[in-house]
């Protein structure tokens, strides 16, 4: 099969989307691909905070949780360029999208609300998806979120197809990026 020719990559490509999109699953591909380091928002929240996601939340409680994610991605944004994985709440804070709009490629990885729920089922690690209606939750968050999202640089429709398949989707539209700026 012919070689993916790899774009150039100046910045911080940062992906956003709601739970289950698939984030962490092509960020990690994604960085494998680029040769770029791999890191994972919520990891990295849950390391400054010596818990997990859920016990911020039960402990602290959500505006913690938000407060604790603004300035653990704001500090991930002064590294060395890499892959960054954000938890779906990141870019809906003012802040934290426009910081990631200067200073990074943000990626929109959109999938429908299927897929969302048949991902999301398995796991019982989401705060936001305990002791409710997942289904009504994410149609929520999806009216709530999806204007904030609508200003990635890049979306891609992330479906049924292999993560490798929407890894190569992501390396084209990173390369028509790199064009389009360009021209900017
Ligand atoms: C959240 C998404 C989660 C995690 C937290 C809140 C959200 O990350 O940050 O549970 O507000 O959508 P994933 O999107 O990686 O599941």
């Amino acid at each position: 099969m012919k070689q993916q020719t790899l774009p150039k990559i100046s910045k911080t490509i940062v992906l956003v989307g709601l739970m289950g999109a698939g984030k962490t699953c092509i960020g990690q591909r994604l960085a494998k691909v680029l040769s770029l380091p791999f890191v994972d928002a919520d990891d990295e929240i849950e390391k400054a905070a010596g818990c997990s996601i859920s016990d911020i939340f039960d402990l602290y409680g959500e505006p913690k949780f938000r407060d604790g994610e603004k300035k653990v991605i704001s500090r991930l944004l002064d590294d060395p360029i890499h892959v960054l994985a954000t938890g779906g709440g990141a870019f809906v804070n003012r802040d934290t999208r426009e910081r990631i709009k200067k200073n990074a490629i943000s990626i929109w990885i959109r999938a429908d609300i299927e897929l969302l729920l048949s991902r999301t089922r398995s796991r019982n690690t989401r705060p936001l998806l305990k002791n409710t209606n997942p289904r009504a939750k994410l149609r929520q968050l999806i009216d709530q979120r999806y204007p904030s999202y609508r200003q990635a640089d890049i979306v891609i429709d992330s479906g049924y197809e292999t993560p490798d398949i929407t890894v190569k989707q992501v390396i084209s539209a990173l390369e028509t990026f790199n064009l389009s700026s360009l021209d900017r």
